[in-house]
């Protein structure tokens, strides 16, 4: 491929992520890059531009910031990507793994499915947990204006992505409705390796959190 377009990809993916949460700025977009390379590397499955160019543009239309009716990332790339050039067949598998990547979009059955998605989503899911992942939840949850924890509070399984969306629940619940169901979502060998290190890291950080809280 050529590196102008990934160039172009870059410059177009930063204006439009500008305004976002630090738990979702650029450096998440270039975390999970690397991540999708490596994970790409170790499996040697899967198109290297595919994997590349949706790791760049997953979440230029993040739908947590996104007005109801204004464009979504996919649709977003894909034309993007068809006006740089390429070869439309590339840009809709592209557009694939972004329509289908994140972990609210899990809530109903997969209905596509690439090795290209298999390895972005690991990469995009990986950067949600340990220590990252732990700094990405509580940075988001002060952009809310959450609480960090409550006890009375039980966390809660949701049964639709606006349900999920909606809930004010303190940052502590969330690793219970999602960062610790991560691990079996995996989807590449590679991806649940580096899964279970972090799994466990956030597990004793959990722990150490509520010891702390309850001294006696
Ligand atoms: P996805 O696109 O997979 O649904 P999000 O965009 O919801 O993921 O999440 C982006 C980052 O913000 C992740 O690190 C995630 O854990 C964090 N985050 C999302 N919702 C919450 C929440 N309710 N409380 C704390 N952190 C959250
Ligand atoms: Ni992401």
């Amino acid at each position: 491929m050529k590196k102008d377009l990934q160039d172009a990809a870059v410059e177009f993916a930063k204006k439009k992520m500008a305004a976002f949460d630090a738990g979702h700025d650029w450096q998440h977009i270039e975390r999970v890059r690397r991540m999708a390379r490596h994970i790409q590397h170790k499996e040697k499955a899967g198109d290297p531009d595919v994997v590349e160019l949706a790791a760049i543009l997953h979440d230029i239309a993040d739908s947590k910031f996104r007005k109801e009716d204004a464009e979504d990332s996919g649709s977003m790339a894909y034309r993007f990507l068809v006006k740089q050039g390429l070869d439309p067949v590339k840009a809709k598998a592209v557009r694939n793994v972004i329509d289908h990547i994140s972990f609210s979009s899990g809530f109903s059955d997969r209905e596509f499915d690439s090795v290209e998605l298999q390895i972005v989503q690991d990469a995009d899911r990986l950067d949600a947990m340990g220590a990252i992942g732990i700094a990405r939840a509580f940075n988001y949850g002060g952009y809310k204006n959450r609480a960090l924890y409550d006890p009375e509070r039980e966390p809660a399984q949701y049964d639709s992505p606006g349900a999920y969306r909606k809930s004010d629940a303190p940052t502590l619940n969330h690793f219970y409705e999602k960062l610790f169901l991560l691990k079996e979502l995996m989807n590449t060998t590679t991806g649940k390796e580096i899964a279970r290190e972090r799994h466990d890291f956030m597990v004793a950080f959990v722990e150490q959190f509520k010891k702390e809280w309850n001294p006696t």
